[in-house]
């Protein structure tokens, strides 16, 4: 494919090689050997309409460690403040000759309407509700590393389900490897219709975590959701935080991710975050690799 807009209807054909070549660069980016040549010439530019850490600098850091010119366009110093609309700036983006056009927005199918209007790849860096393609991957990256596998697994995705593109991928990536995916959170945030995605839906903590083999916390994504169904954080660390005791249901040294920002004694205990059990740093290193892999692979036309 020409784009990568969302895990829905990828075939795990299509994702495992993906998956096999961000494990090789995860190797050179540890041995600081990346090749710089695959993409000179090329420019990338990271087009993000929300605020972003981890996704906006592992972009720029894939694109530079192989060779890009990367441009980060600063949409709060852009015209986009004078009126231009989403289309017209892609239109403008597109005239000066851009390879590969990475777009975070706030509405969902935003980088699916940018993907039919420009000749640059188009790369889906979290569009509102709907998907955010690589964060899956990553998470699918970490996952095998560490428990040799990606199927016949049970994940239960804990948190703010509704408002979760994060969710979404990693419900459409899991699913399709044939692994079990438990959606837990309160019924305001996971409603009982989510189970038409073919997963589980538990309101209890205690009955989602029992001998699963990952533990996915999400974050409250206040900036979605109306003013009087905001939780408090006291009370929502007291029914759906993840802690030692509630951890202790899963299968022992069941792995603990978080695909940040966190939030720290809301979904997740402070003490969990940084224990032996987390793999949340190593998330952010997959991050790199794995973008690094999509922009490898987007270059060649999709082709290996
Ligand atoms: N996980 C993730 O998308 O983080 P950022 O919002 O910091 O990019």
């Amino acid at each position: 494919d020409r784009h990568l807009l969302g895990i829905q209807g990828m075939h795990p054909s299509r994702i495992e090689p993906i998956l096999d070549l961000a494990e090789s660069y995860a190797l050179l980016n540890r041995s600081r050997k990346t090749p710089r040549d695959l993409l000179r010439g090329r420019t990338l530019i990271n087009l993000f309409f929300e605020d972003s850490t981890r996704t906006r600098t592992s972009f720029e850091l894939a694109g530079k460690r192989l060779g890009a010119d990367v441009v980060n366009m600063s949409v709060a110093q852009s015209s986009v403040n004078k009126g231009e609309t989403l289309l017209d700036t892609a239109a403008t983006l597109n005239a000066m000759r851009t390879d590969l056009l990475v777009v975070r927005h706030s509405q969902s199918g935003a980088p699916a309407l940018l993907a039919q209007k420009v000749d640059a790849a188009v790369i889906n860096a979290g569009d509102g509700t709907h998907e955010h393609p690589t964060q899956a991957l990553l998470d699918a990256l970490t996952i095998r590393r560490h428990l040799g596998r990606l199927e016949g697994l049970t994940v239960a995705i804990c948190g703010d389900i509704a408002h979760s593109r994060v969710a979404r991928s990693n419900i459409h990536l899991l699913t399709s490897m044939a692994n079990k995916v438990r959606l837990v959170g309160p019924p305001t945030l996971v409603p009982r219709s989510m189970a038409s995605l073919g997963v589980e839906v538990h309101h209890s903590m205690e009955t989602g975590l029992r001998d699963v083999d990952v533990v996915m916390m999400l974050r409250l994504q206040k900036e979605r959701m109306s003013g009087g169904l905001i939780p408090s954080a006291r009370e929502y660390f007291r029914y759906y935080g993840l802690d030692q005791r509630r951890l202790d249901l899963a299968k022992p040294g069941a792995l603990v991710m978080h695909p940040g920002p966190m939030n720290r004694g809301v979904e997740i205990a402070s003490q969990i975050a940084d224990s032996d059990q987390s793999v949340i740093r190593e998330q952010v290193e997959m991050g790199v690799a794995v973008r690094m892999a999509v922009l490898d692979r987007l270059s060649r036309g999709g082709r290996s």
